[in-house]
């Protein structure tokens, strides 16, 4: 088993680029395959979940290469197929290809989705979106089966804005016959991503980034050339790298605007940040001081920066809270933040409750989801000491060669091979 090994204790100083989007990436290859002939997509993350996006597309069909960092993508001869329970079940975004598929197929099994477990994540608006649009679904022996001739443009309602919903159904519907509308649509810019790329593929999708999306279905879609935008939580976490070990970190390649809510909490906290028209430089003092956060859909604070964020304010002068209002269990960072020092309660289920510490110790610890291995990435370089973080598979899922970026800016980090005894779960009697 790999694991993470890091010599905390080092400011971070330095410039690095953001990387291509994961969760832009992952939506946008399902929406590739509604194309008529090639689509090549630049800016690919190479992580673990665009590498189960390509393997599930391949298995329904579609040619997919990767050539340095840009996908080719050829759903020509796209066919149904037994996917793999495992790779499907690896990331939530292959249940995302169910209207998609269908478009293309008129009928498609699939099993239920995966992704990190941060709490029930039901899939319940994409469900009843897909109906209202003509399709029938049926559950079975934990696979969902879809069948419809042609989809039909409906008027959708979601009871939250939800991303994925939002985008599963704006992908589901830019073939489908007469006009649909989602309302309470997420606006999170994954979804202005999403609409800019079916447009230039020939769909007709306004409205995205607001919360009424309008979709007037098309015949056919081509191919195109899209880049992949900058990934807005890698950017995030960089930030709070730089300002929890007490650095300087300019980060460059992202839209200042996407990342509002974590630099105005990071300026609260007491960092130093100045940004130009795509770039943003962090610089902190020492010791910042606490602030409450409460995550919220685009553009509140972003749930996936929540982990991250309280590894930070776990150093911070003062008593912090921070409430998840998206996920209701998002929480596995937290006894393992502690176990390296830090003083964190939960209180009713979401909210942390942080009595910052001066200083966080090197310990072994595991990830739970990716944003908490985030976490724990972000605590290790600010912590005396070595820290070891185990299931670092979750890690890989989201974040693009996180060593060598991490090591351009001054950080001691190293990939390390486990032993079986030391891959062993850790059982601590005192907690
Ligand atoms: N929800 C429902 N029913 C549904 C769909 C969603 O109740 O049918 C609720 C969820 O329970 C949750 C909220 O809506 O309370 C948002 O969940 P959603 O399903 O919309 O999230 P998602 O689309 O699966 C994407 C990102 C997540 C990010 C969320 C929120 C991808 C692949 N994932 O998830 O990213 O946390 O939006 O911004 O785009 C991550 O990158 O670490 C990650 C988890």
């Amino acid at each position: 088993m790999q694991a993470l090994a890091i010599k905390g204790g080092r400011p971070l100083h330095g410039s690095v680029d953001v990387p291509g989007s994961k969760n832009s990436a992952l939506s946008l290859l399902s929406a590739v395959i509604l194309a008529e002939g090639e689509t090549v997509l630049h800016n690919v993350p190479e992580i673990a979940d665009t590498r189960a996006k390509a393997r599930l597309l391949q298995s329904f069909g579609a040619k997919v290469e990767w050539r340095e960092g840009s996908l080719f993508i050829d759903p020509t001869e796209l066919h149904a197929a037994q996917v793999d329970e495992e790779v499907a079940r690896s990331i939530r975004t292959s249940f995302f290809l169910l209207g998609p598929l269908l478009a293309r197929l008129g009928r498609v099994t699939l099993p239920a989705p995966g992704g990190c477990k941060i709490g029930a994540r039901p899939v319940d608006y994409h469900l009843k979106g897909l109906s209202a649009l003509g399709a029938e679904i049926e559950f079975r022996n934990g696979y969902f089966t879809a069948r419809a001739e042609r989809l039909k443009g409906a008027d959708i309602y979601l009871d939250k804005p939800s991303p994925g919903a939002t985008q599963h159904l704006m992908t589901s519907a830019v073939l489908a016959e007469g006009v649909t509308t989602i309302d309470n649509a997420a606006m999170e810019p994954e979804v202005a991503s999403l609409a800019a790329f079916l447009n230039a593929m020939g769909a007709r999708v306004e409205g995205a980034g607001t919360p009424t999306v309008t979709i007037r279905g098309v015949d056919k879609l081509h191919g195109c050339r899209f880049r992949v935008p900058s990934d807005r939580m890698q950017a995030g976490t960089f930030l709070v790298g730089g300002a929890i070990t007490g650095g300087d970190v300019t980060v460059r390649n992202l839209l200042p605007g996407e990342q509002l809510p974590v630099v105005s909490k990071l300026r609260e906290a007491g960092a130093l940040v100045e940004e130009g028209h795509d770039w943003i430089r962090v610089a902190a003092p020492e010791r910042l001081r606490a602030v409450n956060v409460l995550t919220a859909p685009f553009p509140g604070f972003p749930t996936d920066m929540q982990q991250p964020m309280t590894a930070l304010l776990a150093l911070a002068r003062g008593v912090s809270t921070v409430e998840e209002t998206v996920y209701e269990s998002r929480i596995g960072h937290i006894q393992e933040l502690n176990r390296m020092g830090a003083n964190i309660m939960l209180q009713g289920g979401c909210v942390s409750i942080i009595q910052g510490v001066e200083r966080l110790q090197g310990a072994v610890v595991e990830a739970s989801d990716l944003r908490a291995g985030a976490a724990l990435v972000v605590a290790g370089l600010a912590a005396e000491g070595e820290t070891t973080i185990r299931k670092i598979g979750h890690i890989d899922r989201g974040y693009e060669k996180l060593e060598a970026t991490l090591r351009s800016l001054g950080a001691s980090i190293e990939r390390i091979e486990l032993g079986d005894s030391q891959s062993a779960v850790t059982s601590d009697p005192h907690l």
